[in-house]
């Protein structure tokens, strides 16, 4: 009796784990596969929506697009690309609430995910500073890459426009030129 008991909370087991699962996969959240020894997911570009999902705090009347892409970065990339651009460093992590300064233990970023979690990569390039950026040719090759890969987590989930205000702010940071225009 009590072995057949055994085998039937094995059976629910494993149907509720092919179900989540087949759930992941379908959300696009885990289709992983190992990439010089280290588990990387591979994020599925979502389509870039026409409405934001974006709350921004309240902005002055003559705050131009790389102040607002200021405010698109703190809310959507910093976590990850650090809090001046300097990508995902020890010193950056160290600012963090001790419990969360190993983001790779957590429930939120290592292999066991919770729904909304995604698998943290390792190695988070700088953005802002003397020698990042230098693949790209200009503001349109920026704003495309963005557009098409960032956030890492849900590619392409930000408007076109935010993508735009984000490449300002990037360029003004490194002190490129600000003045880009969608066309
Ligand atoms: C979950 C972490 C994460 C978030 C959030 C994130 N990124 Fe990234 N970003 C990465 C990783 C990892 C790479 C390196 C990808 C690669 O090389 O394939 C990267 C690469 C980049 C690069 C290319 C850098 C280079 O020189 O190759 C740019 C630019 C960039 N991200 C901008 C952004 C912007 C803007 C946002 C906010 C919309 C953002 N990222 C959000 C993780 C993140």
């Amino acid at each position: 009796m009590r072995s057949r008991i055994i085998k039937l909370g094995l059976l629910v087991l494993l149907l509720v784990l092919l179900a989540v699962s087949i759930w992941l996969v379908g959300e696009g959240r885990a289709t992983m596969f190992i990439e010089s020894g280290v588990i990387v997911s591979a994020p599925i570009p979502s389509p870039t929506p026409e409405e934001s999902w974006l709350i921004l705090p309240p902005m002055p009347a003559d705050a131009t697009e790389a102040d607002i892409g200021a405010e698109i970065y703190r809310l959507v990339c910093r976590d990850c690309h650090g809090d001046r651009g300097q990508g995902l460093t020890d010193e950056f992590r160290a600012t963090w609430n001790p419990k969360d300064q190993n983001c790779w233990q957590s429930k939120c970023h290592a292999p066991v995910l919770l729904p909304e979690g995604f698998i943290l990569p390792h190695y988070i390039p700088a953005i802002i500073g003397p020698n990042t950026l230098a693949r790209f040719e200009g503001a349109v090759d920026l704003q495309k890459y963005i557009r098409e890969n960032m956030p890492w987590h849900d590619p392409g989930s930000l408007t076109s426009e935010e993508y735009w205000l984000l490449t300002a702010f990037i360029l003004r940071e490194n002190e490129l030129d600000p003045n880009i225009s969608p066309d």
